[in-house]
This record gives structure tokens, sequence and C-alpha cells, in this order.
């Protein structure tokens, strides 16, 4: 092997796809309920999006962020208007981790302070101001441990103010539903209190959207559900089902520089494109609505099934057992042909399918659960 091994690689070998399907080497159809970590928001191959880069393709791919590029610009009005966000400039990237650390790097430059609020159990990406926010030593550097990060718990008001009072803290970063921690959940209450003590503290809040942003729970934006308006939103992940974009929406409130940021690839024309795709089949197809109608469906179906806990929103949701799912997880995929994730908590599968799922589609995997606990 001549690869880097740093995953532990299941042994499929996706050759295409088509919906909710994905088909390896030997024709083997799989049922794909995890959406490559929560990517694959339209679904594989969707025509509307084959169309659209293969267009942009034929037109141009790329050029640099130096000279107009039309397609940003329209995509960043039809993510605000689809979103309701309002108030808000984009700067495009290309990936999660690279909008975390442009947020954070925003927010110290902009209050001059250095220290950060994260959450126990979070998860925000692998480079380095990200992982110092991602709750878990085993992935930390000597480097990442320059950065200055505080893990709190949820709904402790009480233990953020005690942080915020010291005046050394630049921003608080939350994800609205944990993802690789495991679905857990802030309560409403809780999020306009930090809202509110940022405010009162010049801190900057960062609302990580990365993997519950662009439709997945049900609303655009997972933290629209408590009705606050973050300083910045970090978005990946299913805004482009598959081609590399993310990016960050900030708070006019906050001023641009020129300068300040930048980024050799991000919002290129083929990722304009494909996110433009994105948005278009989400709003034509109503996937928002279908997150919604999906989920009340999954906790029905599951609730027939004992000793299974639901958690989470829309379709980003963890199924949380009375014993480690490895071998759950393994026999889902070798013996009945359906992808479903791992999470940082043993006991929960993660279900993230693409947007587009239907009834009959969760029903195979209600039957396969059935046979094998
Ligand atoms: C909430 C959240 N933030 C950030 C990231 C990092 O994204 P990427 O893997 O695209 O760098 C992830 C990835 O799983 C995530 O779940």
């Amino acid at each position: 092997m001549s690869l880097f091994e740093v995953y532990p690689l299941y042994n499929v070998k996706p050759k295409y796809g088509e919906g909710c399907y994905v088909y390896d080497d030997k024709n083997i159809k799989y049922l794909d309920l995890y959406g490559g970590h929560a990517v694959i928001s339209i679904g594989h191959s969707h025509p509307v999006y084959i169309n659209a880069l293969t267009k942009q393709l034929n037109k141009i791919g790329f050029y640099s962020n130096y000279i107009v590029n039309e397609l940003q610009e329209k995509l960043s009005k039809k993510i605000i208007k689809l979103s309701g966000v309002k108030e808000y400039k984009m700067f495009y990237c290309n990936s999660g981790a690279e909008a975390i650390e442009n947020a954070l790097k925003l927010a110290s430059y902009k209050t001059k302070k250095r220290r950060i609020i994260a959450f126990k159990n979070s998860f925000h990406g692998r480079s380095c101001a990200a992982i110092a926010c991602t709750d878990n030593n085993k992935i930390q550097s000597k480097l990442s441990s320059q950065v200055d990060v505080s893990f709190l718990p949820f709904d402790q008001t009480k233990l953020i103010e005690k942080e915020l009072i010291k005046n050394d803290v630049c921003a608080i970063i939350i994800e609205s539903i944990q993802g690789v921690g495991g679905l857990d959940e802030p309560t409403t209450k809780y999020m306009k209190d930090v809202e509110s003590l940022c405010l009162k503290y010049g801190a900057l809040l960062i609302a990580d959207e990365v993997q519950s942003g662009f439709g997945r729970t049900g609303d655009f934006f997972a933290f629209q559900k408590h009705k606050i308006n973050p300083d910045i939103i970090t978005i990946a992940k299913g805004m482009g089902n598959g081609f590399p974009i993310g990016g960050i929406l900030v708070s006019d409130k906050i001023k641009e520089e020129h300068g300040l940021l930048g980024s050799t690839f991000g919002g290129n024309h083929l990722a304009c494109s494909s996110s433009l795709a994105v948005l278009n089949v989400i709003k034509k197809e109503k996937l928002m609505k279908n997150a919604s109608k999906m989920e009340k469906y999954f906790r029905k179906s599951i609730s027939k099934i004992n000793g299974i806990k639901v958690k989470g929103r829309g379709l980003m949701l963890g199924l949380e057992f009375n014993f480690e799912v490895k071998n759950l997880r393994d026999d889902l995929i070798y013996k009945k042909h359906i992808f479903t994730g791992g999470s940082s908590n043993k006991n929960l599968l993660r279900i993230l399918p693409p947007l587009n799922i239907k009834r009959n589609d969760l029903d195979k995997f209600f039957k396969a659960l059935n046979e094998l606990i």
C-alpha cells in the first residue's frame, strides 16, 4: 500500500452511485445512510448536478480570486435567500476545517483577543486551530496545543460567563447539533444566553454548520431553531454534494479588509456551480421538508424496536444502543449492504442519508436492523 494509512478502510469499492444508492465493483447495491460524512445532500449523480458541472466544465473550470467570478455573487445571494439569514457576507474556501480556521482567525483579528471557548465532545476539523477546538486529546499536537481553548459543557450559562468575564475570549464556537461527538444539542435558552453573553463581553459567536447546514436538519441551518444570529456561520459538506467547497458567512457588523482572508481555489467556477445545483434541487424538490418528514417516519418506525434512543433532527440522526455498535455497523455493511456512520460515542450509529431519501429506502434499514439485533 503506498497510501499514508490514516483511515481504517471498509473493503467496499464504489464504482457508481444513483440517488441514495452506491454500487460496488461486483455491482452490489448499497443503501447509503451516511452520505460520505453528510456530504451527499441531493443524492448521488443527480442529473441537475451532473448537467450543471458538465456545462460549467465546458465553459471555464477555474480562475483566480483576483478576477471577478459572477457565480460567487449568485451563489451567496441564493444561500442567503434560501436560508432566510439576513445581513451576512460570504467568503469562500474549500473545506470545513478551512471554514473553521478562517472564522477563528477573523474572530481573533477583529476582537484582538485569543482564547476560544468550545464544547465538550465537539468536532471542528483537523487543521491547527480547528483541531485545537476539537475535544479529543489523542489527535492534538504540540502545535495545536498552543491555541488557547477552554472546553465547557452545554447548558451551564454560569460557566460561560465566568470565562467571558476574564475579557480574553475572541470566540465561542458551537455545533447546534454535535456531529462526530454524538448528536447532543444545547437548549434554546442556553443558545440565547450564549448569544447575549457574547454581545455583552465582546466575543464573537461562531455557529459551526459544516455538518448540520444546507437543509440537513429540516431548517437551512440548525441554529435557526433557536432564533439566534451568530456573528459567523461556517459551511461545507452538503454545500457541494461532493465537490469540495466551503465558506463562512460573516455578519456585516464585521468589516472586511482587502487581504484579510484569501484562498487560491475557494469559490472557483466549478465549486460554485456544484453548490448552485445543490440549492436548485433543495428548493425544487423541497428537500428540507422531506428531511423533517423523514425524521418523523424514522422516529415512529424505530420506536417499534426496543432499546434504541433516537437523537438529532431532520436527517442528521443518531441511534443510541445499550451496546457498542462496531459489530452492528460492520454487519450492516457486509451482510445487509447499508452504510451508516460511527461517532465518538461508541454506542451510537450516525444516520446522514441524502436529503431525498424516501420511506421505502428507510424501510430496508428498519428490516435489516430488526434482523441483526
Ligand atoms: C461540525 C464539523 N465541523 C468541521 C468539520 C471539518 O470539515 P472537513 O472535514 O471538511 O475539514 C467537520 C467534519 O466532519 C464537522 O463535522
